[in-house]
C-alpha cells in the first residue's frame, strides 16, 4: 500500500491544477482583457456615483465569464470600500434554479446576509408578488448603489418574472444595476423584447477559446501547479514554458482536445488535472502526451456514463432497444425493427408506446450524445432512406448505468442481462 505524504511527486501546488472554481481564482485574465474593459466600462459608473449600467454577460461555459466579474467586482468593491463610497455587489448562483421565485428567494437571502451576515434562512410561503416587494425593501434597507449579478440566469427558462420585474424597479435611494450572465445564447434572444433592451444597455460576449490562449491558460496553471515549471515571458506563458516534469506535446495536446470540443478553460484543465494525476499516481517523472491522451479517454467514458445514467425513461428505452438488438447479433438495426422491440419492451415495462417517428427522435438524440453511432442508407432507387443505429458504448456500460432500483433497472436485470452472456 502507498503512504500518504511521500515527496516523490510532480505537483508543487496541485490546488493551482484544481479546476473547481472555489479551489483555486486565477489573480489575471489577460486573454480575457477585452471583455473586462468592457466590463469596467459598464461598471465605472458605479465606482464614481452615478447611476449604474445594466448589463447582459454571454457566452458558452467555461470561458471565464464568472471568475471575470468575480474579479471585477472585487475591484469596484475595494476601490469603494477605501473611498468611502456607498456600493454592494450581491452576487446570485442561479445554476438549478428553475423559476425565478427560486432566483427571488436567493436574491432576498443574499441582500440579508449582506446586510447581517451569513445564516439568513431562505423566505418561504409567499407568493411571488410579496417576494418581490421584499427585494425592493432589502434594497432600501441597503441604499446606496446596488449591482446584482444574477449568474447562469438560464436556469429560469421562460419564467422572466424576476428580470421583467426588476428590471423595471425603482427602489427609493437605490442606484441598481442589474448584470445578468447566462451560458445560452437562446436564452437572451427568447428573452421578452422589453427585459432585453433594458437588461442589455451593455452586451459583453465572452467567445470560445482557441487552442492558442488554451496552451496559455494551461502554461499559467502548470506554472506554479507543478514542479520545476516555469515561464520567463508573462506575455508569452506557453512559448517560454521550461520544465522538468511536463513534456513539450502535453499541453498542446490538451488544448488541442478542449479547443475542438467547445474552447471550455474548465474542459481543459480538468484534462490536465488529470493526465497529472495519472502520471503521478503511476510514480512518473513526467506528463506525456500519452497521460493527456488517457485522461481524455477516462473522462469521455465518465461523461457518457453520467449521461446514460441521467436518461429519461424514454430515452432509456430506445437505447435498450438498440442493446437489445445488439445482444442478439444485429449489426445495425433499422428505426423500424427497432421499434418492434420498443413496443414490446413497453408492455414488458408498462409504458406508454410512442409513435415510430418520435421514436426516432429519441434515437437521435442519442446519436448526438455519442451514446450510439447512425447511418444513413439509401433503400434503392425511389424507396427513400433509412437510418441505422449501433451502440457507441459497450453493452456492459449501457447495463451498468441504468438506475438498478428504477422501473427500467429492475427490468435489465431480469431480461437484458441474463441474455448477455
Ligand atoms: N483566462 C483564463 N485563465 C486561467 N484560468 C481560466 C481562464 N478562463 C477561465 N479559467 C478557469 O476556467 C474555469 C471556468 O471559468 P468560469 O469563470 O467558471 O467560466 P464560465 O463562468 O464562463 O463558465 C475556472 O476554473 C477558471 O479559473
Ligand atoms: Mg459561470
Amino acid at each position: 500500500m502507498r503512504s500518504f505524504g511521500g515527496d516523490d511527486t510532480i505537483f508543487a501546488d496541485m490546488d493551482r491544477l484544481n479546476p473547481n472554481t472555489q479551489t483555486y481564482q486565477p489573480e489575471t485574465l489577460p486573454e480575457r482583457e477585452a471583455e473586462l474593459n468592457d466590463l469596467h466600462s459598464t461598471l465605472e459608473p458605479a465606482a464614481q456615483g452615478y447611476d449604474p449600467i445594466n448589463a447582459f454577460v454571454y457566452g458558452p461555459t467555461g470561458q471565464g465569464k464568472t471568475v471575470g466579474i468575480g474579479l471585477k467586482t472585487t475591484q469596484l468593491q475595494q476601490y469603494a470600500d477605501k473611498h468611502d463610497k456607498d456600493v454592494c455587489v450581491v452576487h446570485v448562483r442561479c445554476k438549478g434554479m428553475e423559476k425565478s421565485y427560486h432566483v427571488m428567494t436567493h436574491l432576498i437571502k443574499a441582500l440579508r446576509e449582506k446586510q447581517y451576515g451569513p445564516g439568513e434562512e431562505l423566505p418561504s410561503g409567499h407568493p411571488k408578488k410579496t417576494l418581490f416587494e421584499m427585494i425592493i425593501s432589502e434594497l432600501e434597507a441597503i441604499g446606496g448603489t446596488v449591482i446584482v449579478i444574477l449568474d447562469e440566469i438560464d436556469a429560469i427558462g421562460n419564467d422572466d418574472y424576476v428580470l421583467y420585474e426588476l428590471s423595471r424597479a425603482n427602489p427609493e435611494d437605490v442606484r441598481l444595476s442589474l448584470i445578468g450572465i447566462t451560458n445560452d445564447y437562446r436564452f437572451r434572444d427568447n428573452l421578452n423584447a422589453d427585459v432585453r433592451s433594458s437588461l442589455g444597455e451593455d452586451e459583453i460576449e465572452f467567445a470560445p477559446y482557441d487552442a492558442n490562449q488554451l496552451r496559455n491558460i494551461l502554461a499559467r496553471r502548470a506554472a506554479g501547479g507543478l514542479r520545476d515549471t516555469s515561464f520567463s515571458d508573462p506575455d508569452n506563458p506557453f512559448e517560454t514554458l521550461e520544465s522538468d516534469v511536463l513534456a513539450e506535446d502535453a499541453i498542446p495536446l490538451a488544448s488541442a482536445y478542449a479547443a475542438q470540443d467547445s474552447g471550455d478553460a474548465r474542459e481543459a484543465i480538468k484534462l490536465m488535472f488529470r493526465a497529472c494525476r495519472f502520471a503521478d499516481d503511476a510514480g512518473e517523472a513526467a506528463v506525456t502526451a500519452e497521460h493527456v491522451q488517457e485522461a481524455h479517454e477516462y473522462l469521455e467514458r465518465a461523461a457518457v456514463e453520467r449521461g446514460i445514467r441521467s436518461l429519461p425513461m424514454q430515452r432509456a428505452l430506445a437505447l435498450l432497444t438498440v442493446t437489445q438488438a445488439t445482444i442478439t447479433g444485429t449489426k445495425a438495426a433499422e428505426t423500424k425493427d427497432l421499434h418492434d422491440i420498443y413496443e414490446v419492451f413497453c408492455n414488458d415495462v408498462d409504458a406508454d408506446a410512442i409513435s415510430e417517428r418520435r421514436f426516432r427522435d429519441k434515437l437521435n438524440d442519442l446519436a448526438d450524445s455519442g451514446i450510439l453511432t447512425k447511418e444513413t442508407r439509401g433503400r434503392g432507387q425511389g424507396l427513400g432512406k433509412t437510418n441505422r443505429y449501433e451502440l457507441d458504448v459497450k453493452i456492459q456500460t449501457v447495463l451498468d448505468n441504468l438506475e438498478p432500483d428504477s422501473r427500467l433497472g429492475e427490468f435489465v436485470e431480469e431480461t437484458l442481462r441474463p441474455r448477455h452472456k
